[in-house]
């Protein structure tokens, strides 16, 4: 395993004032793009595509030619030896052994890049996780915002369609909450924001949800039960609540995503019903002054007749991937500075010394590659104890926790369970469990007459 390189799992791994450092650069970059082939000659990134692509890897691509390094590109790794069962810890070893200083990974398992940057001995960027984050596009998406508004905090979001599988909303909330965005769901029914997101705005992100009133979306918002979630607590919109939830008035960005059926269950490919948002959608009173955004590729979610308008900026929110990957990729090939010193989200991951596997998420990589995964978590909470798995961040179920030292198992919201060693945790799901794990329980107070 490697350490000391710098790698960008998640958009977690970057500071506020990083971001922005971010953005100097990359709008430097975009006053002649052809200007900057002297930063990085002689280097060469390798794109590693497990899943279809062509926005992302092709401005990765270009970016990294811009630089004047080189680029060795792999889009179909499904057809590489991968499809001779080598694992992807191999491959980037090998990839990253002299083949490329950099590589570009884009995967169906979640947690499949904090795997790889496990291995790597150079630096892995994720380019997209199965559905859980896509760190890139969201520093695409803020950059975009930051051109377009001037500014990030205090603004309003609105946030719409497939909220639960979008990778791109998974980073991009965290990061809006994070510089203080108001943040408006307006999900399709059955595809708000997984448990596990909302559980993290909240707990770590201080995220307060309220209901909110979109009638001012119009056609928009006809079938959702459209969520309000406001940063700081206590924030000043919360003065203005009646009860009746939050009046949406005057929305900054409408950001659209696509249906992600790639991922859905049979059952849920029946329920897929299309929001459209068109000329009639957008001449809605709130979103005068809205620019429309989109990852990109869209379907059916945003019209043709509503391209020309001024404020659907879905292509030069594309076009800008350039210059964002320029600053990217310079900064984590040591070739350009982010001068502030971070403050970024500081956690710890712990390995699991005892059992199986608590990640319960089929599409985790700690499950599809689970001979070079050791699995590991991230302790959210103490009382009760929570824990998310390091890899793909859902949260661990389980009712009890056992002591790896002293063979003890607790409820996992006693106090004897919360003065355990995080590094001692053993997660367990009900006394079955424990007691065949070889656990006993705790010994009950006696009642004394
Ligand atoms: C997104 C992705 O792949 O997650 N596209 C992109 O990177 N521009 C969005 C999507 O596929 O819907």
């Amino acid at each position: 395993m490697t350490s000391g390189v710098r790698h960008l799992v998640s958009i977690d791994d970057l500071s506020l004032a990083e971001i922005q450092a971010l953005f100097e650069h990359a709008k430097r970059f975009s006053e002649d793009l052809r200007a900057w082939a002297h930063l990085c000659p002689g280097l060469i990134s390798a794109s590693l595509f497990y899943e279809p692509s062509t926005r992302t890897r092709l401005s990765f691509e270009s970016a990294m030619q811009r630089l004047g390094g080189g680029v060795l590109t792999a889009a179909e790794m499904n057809s590489s030896s991968a499809s001779k069962g080598e694992s992807l810890a191999d491959t980037v070893r090998v990839v990253g052994g002299s083949y490329a200083d950099l590589i570009v990974l884009r995967h169906a398992s979640e947690g499949a890049a904090r795997l790889a940057a496990q291995y790597s001995p150079v630096p892995v960027i994720n380019a997209g996780d199965g559905s859980h984050e896509h760190p890139t596009q969201t520093l695409c998406d803020l950059y975009n915002l930051w051109i377009e508004r001037g500014r990030i905090d205090g603004i309003h979001v609105v946030l719409s369609g497939d909220l639960r599988y979008s990778r791109t909303i998974h980073s991009f909330v965290y990061a809006l909450a994070r510089f203080g965005a108001n943040i408006v769901c307006v999900p399709l029914p059955g595809f708000e924001l997984p448990a596990y997101v909302m559980q993290r705005l909240r707990e770590e992100f201080g995220v307060e949800p309220t209901r909110a009133d979109v009638s001012r979306l119009g056609e928009l918002a006809r079938e959702c039960d459209a969520m309000y979630l406001t940063p700081q607590k206590p924030h000043q919109l919360s003065l203005f609540t009646d009860g009746k939830g939050l009046t949406l008035e005057r929305v900054d960005a409408l950001y659209m995503t696509r249906p992600q059926t790639e991922r859905y269950t049979a059952d849920e490919l029946q329920r897929t019903r299309v929001v459209r948002l068109g000329k009639q959608e957008l001449a809605a009173e709130s979103l005068r002054e809205a620019v429309v955004m989109h990852p990109l590729p869209r379907r059916d979610e945003i019209s043709g007749d509503i391209d020309s308008d001024p404020r659907s900026i879905y292509f030069k929110q594309a076009a800008r991937g350039v210059p964002i990957r320029m600053a990217i990729l310079g900064v984590l090939l040591g070739r350009l500075d982010l001068g502030a010193p971070s403050s970024r989200i500081a956690s710890s991951s712990y390995g699991v010394s005892r059992g199986g596997n608590p990640c319960a998420n089929p599409s985790c990589i700690s499950r599809t590659e689970s001979r070079h995964v050791t699995p590991a978590y991230r302790l959210a909470n103490r009382a009760p104890v929570r824990a998310y798995c390091w890899f793909c961040s859902q949260e661990i179920a389980h009712r009890l926790v056992g002591c790896s030292t002293t063979g003890i198992f607790h409820e996992r919201d006693s106090s004897a369970a919360r003065k355990i060693r995080p590094d001692h945790l053993v997660f367990l799901r009900d006394e079955a469990e424990a007691l065949a794990q070889g656990f006993i329980p705790a010994s009950r107070p006696t009642l004394t007459s």
